[in-house]
């Protein structure tokens, strides 16, 4: 198989075929998610949450998003790493955009990055894809916004709001991005924009009609005990395979049971 690029990304949306994204963190699960054949991995600040322990993405830093992209590069082979810009990498201006993007790249070894917003952004997407850094760009209810959404709600229920996103959308395409993540917004107005747009839509929480999905690898597997959506799909409970391995251990030390004859030397 050979190794995914962005014009993949494009190539697969005029053929009609799916994009697959998951997220990854580390070495582990992007191996076994590359070997399982997915197309994308998002290193994604939804590290933030679900493996650093914070209430939201907000304090994630650039260092964390580099260790954390380096280890899932690793273990890539076949798929597309995006990693995402943490927030105020990319907001205060476009050289600080530049200079942090490049990092990822460059030091994490990502082939595109993520960042947030629509048409306020368009500028520091058009800055990237100026200097051949791969942006895919990401509207809708998006996470680093949380303190102005009031929380993580469904964005473009109102007509207003929903002509905003048509508008951010088409800045973000016009910018350069090489495809936009629609996250929280009524399955209707994702299918206007995916066939509205010539690059990809990447949904989560957006219905079916996007060119692909993406949703977190630790919800998918039932790890994120504290949040679940409800356009989470949950496809195992490995939190249970955990603590069940994590209590027979245990249970066998407190007995003296292991090590037995077949684990010593
Ligand atoms: O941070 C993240 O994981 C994301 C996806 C959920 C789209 O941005």
């Amino acid at each position: 198989m050979k190794p995914k690029t962005i014009l993949d990304l494009q190539r697969m949306k005029s053929a009609g075929e799916k994009i697959t994204v998951l997220t990854a963190y580390d070495y582990p699960f992007a191996r076994l998610l590359d070997q399982a054949g997915i197309d994308v991995l998002l290193v994604g600040d939804s590290l933030g949450s679900v493996v650093a322990g914070y209430d939201n993405t907000l304090p994630v830093t650039m260092e964390e998003m580099i260790y954390h992209t380096r280890a899932v590069v690793r273990g890539t082979t076949n798929a597309l790493v995006v990693a995402d810009m943490p927030f105020m990498s990319y907001q205060v201006d476009c050289a600080a955009a530049r200079r942090n993007a490049g990092r990822l790249i460059k030091e994490g070894g990502a082939q595109a990055v993520k960042l947030e917003g629509g048409a306020t952004i368009a500028a520091t997407i058009a800055a990237l894809t100026a200097i051949d850094i791969p942006v895919v760009g990401h509207i809708g209810l998006t996470p680093q916004s949380i303190h102005r959404m009031g929380g993580y709600r469904v964005q473009g229920r109102e007509d207003v709001q929903a002509a905003q996103l048509r508008a951010d959308a088409r800045a973000v395409e016009d910018a350069g991005a090489c495809a936009i993540v629609l996250e929280g917004i009524p399955a209707a107005l994702a299918a206007e924009i995916t066939a509205e747009l010539t690059i990809p839509t990447i949904g989560i929480g957006a219905g079916v009609a996007c060119d692909g999905q993406v949703l977190v690898i630790h919800d998918i597997l039932g790890l994120c005990e504290k949040y679940s959506p409800k356009f989470v799909k949950r496809y195992a409970d490995v939190a249970a395979v955990i603590s069940e391995s994590a209590q027979a251990y245990i249970n066998d030390v407190k007995q003296g049971t292991f090590p037995d004859d077949e684990h010593s030397f």
